[in-house]
């Protein structure tokens, strides 16, 4: 009798740092990721998120600084969020050519017009219920939605955003957004669009550095049922067929099966949202010295791209520059 291990020895590939190397089948690198940046009205404000360890809110004058450190570590595109001062039923703040985004975006277009800006199109940041849509008779109403949310990617886009990303969660987004832009004249600015966005409480932390917490009810009439796996399929197909360019799957850690549907299902680029309670309680676990963060969140970017992410966007993205950089 022979033993089969003494043919099939998988330990050899695994010898030396460098045999690692040479059979490693994923790997991150600095293009994968997309950096979230929350910028604030006010002068002269950059205030750590408490539940977010060097995630800040950010003032306009902060932004060159920004874009400076963010080039020098490599990091090529932001996805913006605004933090207005003022906020309303409609949400008027999201579409008006002098909101925070548009102001933001325009000045990093004029810094530094090689960065990519993506735009987070969504209202919840700018209504007074905190929503993601307007609301009519208690819940949000889809088509009444719609409408701004197209105001909204037209003017982001007049103020020089390159990628238009909606994470409202209404039925028929993608269309009424790709009609206006093409309207508006902008018929090469694609959309990345959240096409599959669970409710989930992993949101958390993102509602306190962004202000955005429903002050009635939840998000689960539109945000999608944690528990559904064939859900997101239909999600992602509707999208395609709306014309999306791009699809996000948001969370990422707690639904990698997703990823790994969406991507055996579409070709478009695949994006991983490694949403902001992933960020937290890595964060929290390493200022107990409970973990080893750098391997730990290495290990958990590479198992987004092993499930099939293109892209990922993340508030890791400056840690993980700085790591792969040495
Ligand atoms: C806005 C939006 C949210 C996130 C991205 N865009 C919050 C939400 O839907 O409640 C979450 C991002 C994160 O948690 O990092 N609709
Ligand atoms: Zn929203």
């Amino acid at each position: 009798m022979t033993n089969d291990w003494e043919f099939k020895r998988h330990r050899r590939l695994r010898s030396s740092s460098a045999m690692r190397s040479l059979v490693r089948e994923n790997h991150i690198k600095v293009d994968d990721f997309i950096y979230p940046l929350f910028i604030i009205e006010g002068d002269n404000i950059k205030n750590e998120v408490p539940s977010m360890p060097g995630v800040f809110q950010i003032s306009l004058d902060h932004v060159k600084a920004e874009m400076e450190e963010l080039k020098t570590l490599g990091i090529k595109a932001v996805m913006l969020f605004g933090v207005p001062n003022e906020k309303d039923e409609k949400g008027t703040g999201a579409f008006d050519e002098n909101g925070i985004v548009q102001q933001a975006t325009r000045l990093i277009k004029k810094e530094m017009p090689e960065m990519l800006v993506v735009a987070d199109t969504c209202l919840c940041e700018y209504t007074s219920h905190g929503h993601c849509g307007v609301i009519y008779n208690h819940d949000v109403d889809n088509d009444e939605s719609l409408e701004l949310l197209a105001q909204t990617a037209v003017s982001q886009v007049q103020a020089g955003a390159d990628i238009i990303a909606p994470s409202n969660m209404m039925d028929g987004f993608v269309t009424v957004i790709r009609q206006a832009l093409n309207e508006a004249g902008y018929k090469n600015i694609p959309i990345m669009s959240y096409a599959v966005k669970y409710a989930s409480a992993f949101f958390g932390p993102f509602r306190e550095a962004a202000d955005s917490e429903p002050q009635f009810g939840d998000r689960k009439t539109y945000q999608m049922d944690p528990s559904n796996r064939r859900d997101a399929l239909r999600e992602a197909e509707t999208d395609i067929e709306e014309g999306a360019d791009f699809l996000i799957v948001k969370p990422a850690m707690s639904f990698l099966d997703i990823v790994r549907d969406v991507r055996s299902h579409f070709n478009a680029p695949i994006v991983a949202y490694n949403v902001s309670g992933e960020y937290s309680m890595v964060k929290a676990a390493a200022q107990n010295g409970w973990i080893n963060e750098r391997e730990l969140v290495l290990e958990k970017l590479t198992a987004m791209k092993r499930a099939g992410a293109d892209l990922i966007i993340s508030y890791f993205a400056k840690d993980v520059a700085k790591w792969l950089q040495g």
